[in-house]
């Protein structure tokens, strides 16, 4: 069956928070217009600024998106043509278009079976001789330990697009493990803009200098430029609502953390297996991912109830059409092949109500009980 309305229960709702900042919204942009300063003004500034102090870095740059952030921080390690990065299929596609759009190639390594996320043993045995950096994904806010990663002494570059205000294994937040982290603020994220945006973290003065060039055509004064660049500079009118955001989200973030843990309660007894629960780091339940058997299944049954889910994600990427002729390793990857095929996110932002969580488990139940 094929529903068409919009669902009663979205997988992600962003109206009601809206209404909680519309007033300082809609000020602040009045005085952005008003001043015509659009880009790379007082507000991007101050962004970086006060996104470098969450994450506990000495600079965040703000750029034009989180695949940018990818990019810019892979130009600003140097990578490049005949450089391999190690990273995972299981992400977004935008992981390894990262890569490949530097010149460099991805090698692949598998998911940890309980969490999703990368495979740290298997990251560590592929290190070769061309090998640049490690790319380990946050993927749905819950970091990947990055000790042992680190000690390999390969630069870590952190694709933290998730995981904002995530806590790590060696301390501090999501972004500041690395040598670098990239972050995405897509409107959907846990600190989304009314646009795009994204972020560059790193504690290293030289590669913030290089990033701070990269964004601008690599100009170093105008119309002068030193460096091969992109245009990706932040906006004023989105580092406004970012600024704005950015004072609420540890409560949003706390907030998500207690919907993950009523989840866990509701769903306590149904045959769908929950997210394993972090080992002491913070999560920040971008997405609540439960995998579920008959996924698809259960994925109408829901939509049939006004409930909205979405499946992050369906195709790896070395399964994407566009990545065809990168090389696997040897056996493949069986747990991401199988993740696909099992992973279901279920409804998660901030302002979802109580109720509205039992009515998810209700027909979760209601779809096992059935058949
Ligand atoms: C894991 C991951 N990496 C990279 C990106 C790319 O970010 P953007 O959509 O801002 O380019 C995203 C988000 O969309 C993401 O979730």
């Amino acid at each position: 069956m094929t529903v068409t309305t919009t669902p009663q229960i979205p997988l992600v709702d962003l109206r009601a928070q809206y209404e909680t900042i519309r007033e300082e919204v809609a000020s602040a942009w009045d005085e952005i217009l008003g001043s015509m300063h659009l880009f790379l003004g007082p507000n991007c500034e101050a962004f970086d600024t006060e996104f470098a102090a969450l994450c506990g870095t000495s600079h965040a740059v703000g750029v034009g998106n989180g695949t940018d952030a990818l990019i810019l921080a892979l130009r600003a390690l140097h990578i490049g043509a005949g450089d391999e990065v190690v990273t995972v299929s299981f992400t977004f596609f935008a992981t390894v278009e990262a890569i490949r759009a530097v010149g460099a190639t991805p090698v692949f390594v598998d998911v940890d079976d309980d969490t999703a996320l990368m495979n740290v043993d298997q990251a560590l045995s592929r290190i070769g001789p061309r090998t640049k950096a490690i790319l380990p994904v946050h993927l749905f806010g819950r970091t990947v330990p990055l000790a042992r990663l680190r000690a390999s002494g390969v630069p870590v570059l952190e694709d933290a697009c998730q995981a904002h205000g995530a806590t790590l294994d060696v301390g501090a937040r999501a972004g500041s493990g690395g040598t670098v982290g990239a972050f995405s603020f897509y409107f959907s994220k846990n600190l989304g803009a009314y646009g795009e945006g994204g972020s560059v973290t790193t504690n290293d003065d030289a590669i913030a200098e290089e990033l701070r060039l990269l964004r601008n055509h690599g100009q170093r004064t105008r119309y002068e430029s030193v460096l091969m660049g992109y245009n990706s500079r932040p906006d004023e009118l989105q580092a406004a609502v970012l600024r704005i955001k950015l004072r609420r989200l540890l409560l949003w973030n706390a907030r998500r953390r207690e919907i993950a843990r009523r989840y866990d309660e509701l769903l306590a007894d149904l045959p769908v297996q929950r997210p394993p629960l972090p080992r002491g780091e913070e999560h920040v339940f971008h997405l609540y991912v439960v995998r579920a058997p008959r996924r698809d299944a259960l994925r109408e049954h829901l939509a049939a109830r006004g409930i909205g889910t979405g499946v992050h994600y369906p195709i790896p990427c070395h399964r994407q059409s566009a990545a065809a002729g990168l090389r696997l390793p040897r056996g493949g990857l069986p747990i991401t092949e199988r993740l696909s095929n099992e992973v279901l996110s279920l409804p998660m932002y901030p302002e979802i109500a109580d109720a509205q969580l039992e009515t998810v488990s209700d027909a979760i139940r209601s779809f096992y009980a059935s058949r």
